[in-house]
């Protein structure tokens, strides 16, 4: 058996890693909020695995004392959660895309779900640390996540501890369902992001309009009488309270063609 002293000499890159690691996603989290962008990262969670889970997963691997650092890639874990699908793949390559992790492989057990109903996406990355030593370079297992997969690994887990892998058959059949209702929540939830963007888009769309409406008007001003203006006012506050992009689109391009009438004229 190791020495408790030496676990943690072991083990002390893995916690400054993981340290580094919640560090740097906190900040991806914070850059998008500065700039008042959506984050694609909802929250980060990190940990040096426990020397009891360590030798059980030894044990169960068949590593050696010396390979632990080789074979067992998940000594530092960070979890990321996202509010939707769609947002892992941002987070991937995020990852991808970065100087400072080397990703060695990717497992999707989204696309592809494991047995037991687990969802989420893994990177095994490499990360170096500087130690007094010098650099270090280690592995990392980032499992991202959203919070539906969360919730069901979380639970899923915690049965599993409890039944010791023996988890009875009708329990492992309502997980699988349980998973499954991941699948059409995270789906559902996915609609109705897609139905806010385009409410949002329509919003910014009807009000980019009205500016160039009322730009227009103005300028009109210039060249038509007031008799004309008033008719044009008038006609405008039917359409806008009409609600109707489409109407409103007609609109504008009917002031279009009025305004460049005036124009032309007024250029000869
Ligand atoms: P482990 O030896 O369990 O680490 O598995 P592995 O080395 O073959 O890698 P795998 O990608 O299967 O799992 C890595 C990690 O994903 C695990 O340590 C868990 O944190 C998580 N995981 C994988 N499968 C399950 C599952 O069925 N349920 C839950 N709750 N978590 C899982
Ligand atoms: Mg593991």
């Amino acid at each position: 058996m190791m020495e408790i002293q030496l676990w943690r000499e072991l083990l002390d890159p893995y916690q400054l890693a993981v340290d580094e690691l919640l560090l740097k996603f906190n900040h991806v989290i914070r850059e998008h909020r500065m700039k008042g962008k959506y984050s694609p990262i909802e929250e980060v969670d990190g940990r040096v695995k426990d020397i009891v889970s360590i030798l059980e997963k030894m044990n169960r691997k068949g590593v050696l004392m010396n390979e632990i650092e080789e074979k067992i890639e998940d000594l530092a874990g960070i979890r990321i959660t996202c509010q939707f699908v769609e947002d892992i793949d941002r987070v991937v390559n995020l990852i991808r895309g970065r100087t400072d992790m080397e990703v060695k492989y990717e497992k999707d057990y989204i696309r592809h779900a494991k047995i037991s109903g687990y969802r989420s996406y893994h990177m095994i990355i490499y990360y170096t640390v500087d130690t007094i030593d010098g650099p270090k370079k280690i592995h990392v297992e980032i499992q991202i996540r959203t919070m539906a997969m969360d919730f069901w690994a979380t639970i899923e887990h915690s049965l599993q501890y409890k039944y010791k892998e023996n988890i009875p058959q009708h329990v492992q059949q309502k997980l699988i369902d349980a998973s499954q209702a991941t699948v059409d929540l995270d789906r559902a939830m996915s609609d109705v992001r897609d139905e806010i963007l385009d409410a949002q888009n329509s919003h910014r769309n009807k009000e980019i309009l009205v500016r160039d409406i009322l730009s227009n008007i103005q300028n009109l001003y210039k060249l038509a009488n007031e008799r004309e203006i008033a008719k044009i006012q008038d006609e405008f506050y039917k359409v806008y309270v009409l609600d109707d992009l489409v109407q409103l689109q007609h609109f504008a391009k009917q002031l279009d063609i009025i305004s460049e009438g005036y124009r032309a004229q007024s250029i000869f």
